[in-house]
């Protein structure tokens, strides 16, 4: 078998059978000289810089309105969160304790299920250091549709050794991932920057297995009245969504069979876990 990079042979071996192919949905994928390539229909998804692309093929989806974060935004976005102390800039617009934060999202990652896991929005991935469960467990699918945030994480994944692991570009309203694969979806910071929340969960929905867990973060509308002023203005240019209430993210989740539990309020922001609803059909 031909593996494009060696660095990324280990991951690409492991994740190709857990995705789908974009163009005709069907998989598993297999791993080709650039990338990977469908079986199906010969789609071939090429490693770009480490991050395996596969926002270029599939359906065009209507444009929402979200806003993937690249140039000097993503720069300070990933200035901004790749240190605690740094998070706590906008501790006060949020309303947020960043050290409860810094605290309850290891604890909420450490204790899923091992297994493959897809965290979307990934970002730079901010936990990357706090949580073990990235050493642990595994493998890890981040994706992203931030060119710049995934350059970034492939860096931070290369410079911890973290092999297993592969960053993915696509787009959270199509997800790569062939149904039922996931034992985890982990969401954070990224459910108020989506416009199609009920489209996001079917994708949750589908991509977990029937036992699967999702732990999620968001901003919402429900904070102190500077946060709930900032969130306004994120909404103005589109940056965040209109329905960011913690009950309009409930409402969207529940409406795709999932129920909620461990309910957390952190200011502005609202931390929760969710599963599938078997009794909901
Ligand atoms: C507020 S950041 C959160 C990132 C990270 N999870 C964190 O906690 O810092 C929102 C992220 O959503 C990404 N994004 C926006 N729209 C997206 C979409 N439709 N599909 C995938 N990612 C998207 C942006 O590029 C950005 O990285
Ligand atoms: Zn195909």
């Amino acid at each position: 078998m031909t593996v494009p990079d060696s660095r990324f042979a280990e991951a690409l071996t492991e994740i190709a059978p857990l995705l789908r192919c974009q163009s005709c949905f069907r998989g598993p994928l297999s791993v080709a000289p650039d990338g990977l390539a469908c079986s199906s229909c010969a789609y071939e998804f090429p490693l770009v810089d480490g991050i395996l692309d596969m926002s270029g093929a599939g359906p065009r989806l209507d444009d929402v309105g979200d806003k993937p974060y690249e140039g000097r935004w993503a720069s300070f976005y990933d200035w901004l969160m790749s240190r605690p102390s740094r998070q706590r800039l906008d501790a006060g617009l949020l309303g947020l304790d960043v050290s409860r934060y810094y605290a309850e999202m290891p604890a909420r990652l450490g204790a899923l299920g091992d297994g493959p896991t897809l965290e979307v929005p990934c970002g730079n991935v901010p936990f990357l250091d706090h949580a073990e469960a990235y050493r642990r467990n595994g493998p890890w699918i981040f994706v992203d549709l931030s060119w710049a945030l995934l350059r970034r994480l492939t860096a931070r994944l290369a410079e911890r050794g973290l092999r297993r692991h592969l960053a993915v570009r696509a787009d959270v309203r199509s997800l790569p991932v062939l149904d039922g694969r996931m034992r985890n979806v982990v969401s954070m910071f990224g459910l108020h920057c989506f416009h199609d929340k009920a489209t996001v969960f079917a994708e949750f929905r589908r991509c977990l297995r029937p036992e699967g867990s999702v732990v999620a973060s968001t901003l919402t509308t429900d904070g102190h009245a500077i946060s709930r002023f900032y969130h306004r203005l994120s909404q103005s240019d589109g940056t965040f969504a209109p329905d960011n209430s913690a009950a309009d993210v409930c409402s969207a989740a529940r409406g795709h069979g999932f129920r909620i539990g461990d309910e957390l309020r952190l200011g502005s922001a609202y931390v929760f876990g969710a599963g599938v609803a078997h009794d909901a059909g």
